[in-house]
């Protein structure tokens, strides 16, 4: 699966901080059409994906683009004109029901068809950020095997719940494990919430750390300087890379001897933390390293 530490949006009729997206680096960049795109600049917003999508190079940035939710009565026409644009991607916000996801895959595998391109070819992420959907989180998470990663939106969750925002998120912690729990189960990326201050660094550090700690695969970001560290908290530092490798080895030494839990520096060494070494090495590698 594509890496996707982080994801960077930029509004669609943007065509400037889309040509910016392009020089950093970032794993995915996700052009929207939704509500970074003001009501009365959406059909500009598509013109522009669809020729930033011709002109530029993206290099190996994964190329997104976000449409409304499904029920906005936009995307009757961000859907077409978004794969007319031929993305890598689409996103699609406030899923709430198996049956959005369902209805997206099946508009999308008719445009596959009636354009000649593999089937199942073009990627789908969702995002989570209503409490309806996470009520039916297990039924949208298992709802198409199109779907790549679910995105979790805070700021759209907390006013569907009645919650103010703090700096510690405790009234989005549930929400939060709820979407990596399903997406663990189904072998999909989870996606963290935005940092909305974009000049505090250390601050975002902390929360990207705690995000991968908790087991997101990544974040969403909404500025060129967040890119560098949240992509840095997602992908396993040079220490817990060489920690893991050890315990894959001494774990086959161990079982051969006829043992399956071990003593390493003074750590219990079981089955599960071979897991967790395994998963640590396999994003390693997703990010390029190891
Ligand atoms: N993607 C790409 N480039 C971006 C960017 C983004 N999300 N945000 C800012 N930039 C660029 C600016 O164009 C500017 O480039 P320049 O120096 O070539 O002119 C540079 O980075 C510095 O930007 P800065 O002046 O610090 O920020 P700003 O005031 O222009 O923009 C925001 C601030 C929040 C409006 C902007 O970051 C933004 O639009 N973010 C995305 C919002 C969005 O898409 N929301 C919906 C999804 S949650
Ligand atoms: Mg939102």
């Amino acid at each position: 699966m594509h890496p996707r530490r982080a994801l960077l949006y930029m509004p669609g009729d943007d065509r400037r901080k889309i040509e910016k997206a392009t020089t950093l680096g970032v794993d995915c960049i996700c052009m929207d059409l939704e509500d970074g795109t003001a009501l009365r600049k959406k059909a500009e917003a598509r013109a522009v994906i669809a020729q930033a999508l011709r002109e530029l190079d993206f290099g190996t940035s994964e190329r997104c683009i976000r449409i409304n939710s499904i029920g906005s009565g936009f995307e009757h026409e961000d859907l077409p004109a978004a794969l007319n644009a031929r993305p890598d991607t689409i996103v699609v916000p406030k899923v709430e029901t198996a049956d959005q996801v369902i209805w997206t895959s099946q508009q999308i595998e008719k445009y596959e068809l009636e354009h000649g391109l593999p089937l199942g070819g073009v990627r789908l992420l969702i995002g989570l950020e209503t409490a309806r959907g996470v009520l039916n989180l297990s039924e949208i998470a298992s709802a198409d095997k199109r779907l790549e990663a679910i995105i979790f939106g805070a700021e759209d969750y907390a006013a569907s719940i009645g919650a103010t925002r703090t700096k510690d998120s405790i009234e989005v912690l549930y929400a939060r494990s709820a979407v990596i729990t399903a997406c663990a189960a189904n072998d999909l990326q989870a996606i963290d919430m935005v940092y909305i201050d974009f000049r505090d660094t250390e601050g975002l550090q902390v929360e990207a750390q705690q995000g991968a700690a908790m087991g997101f695969a990544g974040k969403q970001v909404i500025h060129p300087a967040q890119v560098g560290p949240v992509q840095q908290a997602f992908t396993p530092s040079d220490d817990a890379i060489v920690y893991a490798k050890r315990v894959v080895e001494t774990f086959q030494a161990n079982q051969q001897a006829g043992k399956g839990a071990y003593d390493l520096d003074g750590k219990m060494i079981d089955m599960p933390l071979l897991k967790n070494a395994e998963k640590v090495l396999e994003r390693a590698r997703a990010a390029g390293k190891a």
